[in-house]
């Protein structure tokens, strides 16, 4: 294994490129790692879990290249993703007179990260925000691209916009603090990135996944990296998911069912992804395009990370049917499915409902 313990990577997007810093211990450096980037104001936005953690520490730093530097902590988890929490970020903006020169900085998972990608695109019409991502999932996904978002009470993610930040740093050592089962759930994403793009990457991932498990910083430190070229170079060509992003969602529509059958929360996004992931090998067997050696191959992954590899036998294969045909992905009503035509190799496909109900049936536990 390459033993190598940091990573700098670059989003190829011409004017709004930006560098991805991977490695343990990196929060103390980011006056470095800001360069230019410092300047008048600095909000940092964290939650109630993560910011006592490394909040002060990170608003020590940031105090010795931003003029003043402020931080909210907001209530934690997904049911919190809302308009409440956004002008809590906007409210505290205006009562501490920020202007357009302030710098938004994310410190957390998905949530606050697309929060205040979010508000970082709405305030004054759009301020510089940087990623801090403390999540495996995080650091592997949804910190690097550019989707920011909250959610609407009739779908998750509805409301947002594209918008990049001025660059992401992944402190390994902040994964120290994270649940087991929030690992798990954000190993999901690291595989999802091997059968869509690299053949390989699925064989290291395979090789080294109880170290993964194990938190050992060097195999963290690949998979992130690896992850995030991956990612990179998938928005590098499709910044507004135009075609080929879609296989970034690789498992998603059939993970959005179950989190949205189940109720938000019920499962991890992670956890339904890992599910989802399984039931699309699946499909992607019954249309002929993967031997089915390949679907025990991807349950016995998705397994040993901790992940489920049966749906809940609370949903119907009728339930997922109308779940999925609101998905974001769905075009007119038909279902858009990822699939993978080779191994390290994806694309889109609709698939008659007797065959997808099939799927369903064959991967839940009854
Ligand atoms: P999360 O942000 O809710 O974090 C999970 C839990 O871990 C939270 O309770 C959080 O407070 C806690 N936590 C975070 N870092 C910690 C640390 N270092 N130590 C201890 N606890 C810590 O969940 P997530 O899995 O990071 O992100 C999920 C969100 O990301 C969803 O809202 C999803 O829609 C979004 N997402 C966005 C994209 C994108 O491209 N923008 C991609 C994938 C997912
Ligand atoms: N997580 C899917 C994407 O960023 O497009």
């Amino acid at each position: 294994m390459n033993r190598q313990l940091r990573h700098r990577l670059t989003v190829a997007l011409d004017e709004r490129s930006y560098d991805i810093h991977i490695g343990s211990g990196l929060l103390a450096d980011l006056p470095a790692l800001l360069g230019r980037a410092g300047g008048a104001d600095a909000l940092v936005v964290s939650n109630t879990t993560v910011g006592p953690l490394y909040g002060p520490a990170v608003v020590e730093r940031l105090q010795t290249v931003y003029r003043k530097v402020v931080r909210i902590d907001l209530p934690d988890g997904e049911a919190h993703k809302d308009w409440t929490s956004l002008n809590r970020v906007f409210d505290r903006l205006l009562a501490e007179s920020c202007d357009r020169r302030t710098t938004l900085f994310a410190l957390g998972g998905g949530v606050i990260g697309d929060m205040t990608g979010f508000a970082a695109a709405c305030y004054m019409r759009g301020v510089p925000f940087v990623q801090l991502p403390t999540t495996l999932l995080s650091q592997v996904d949804s910190s690097v691209g550019g989707k920011t978002a909250i959610n609407h009470p009739l779908g998750k993610n509805m409301i947002g916009a594209f918008y990049q930040p001025l660059l992401v740093v992944a402190d390994l050592a902040t994964l120290d603090t994270l649940p087991q089962r929030e690992l798990s759930a954000g190993l999901a994403e690291v595989i999802k990135y091997g059968p869509i793009a690299d053949a390989d990457f699925l064989d290291w991932i395979e090789a080294n996944l109880d170290a993964l498990l194990a938190r050992d910083k060097a195999a963290l430190a690949h998979a992130v990296k690896r992850s995030c070229e991956i990612k990179a170079w998938v928005v590098g060509q499709d910044e507004r998911e135009g075609g080929l992003r879609a296989i970034l969602n690789f498992g998603h529509t059939f993970g959005h069912a179950i989190e949205a059958g189940l109720g938000y929360g019920e499962w991890l996004h992670g956890e339904a992804v890992g599910c989802g992931m399984v039931m699309a090998s699946e499909l992607s067997a019954r249309l002929g395009l993967m031997p089915a050696a390949f679907v025990e191959r991807m349950r016995r992954i998705v397994e040993r990370a901790g992940l489920p590899v049966a749906g809940p036998a609370s949903l119907s294969p009728a339930r997922y049917l109308e779940l999925m045909r609101v998905d974001k992905k769905a075009e007119a009503g038909e279902i858009r499915f990822v699939v993978i035509e080779a191994l390290g190799r994806a694309g889109m496909r609709g698939a008659p409902d007797e065959l997808v109900a099939q799927v369903v049936e064959a991967c839940t536990a009854r």
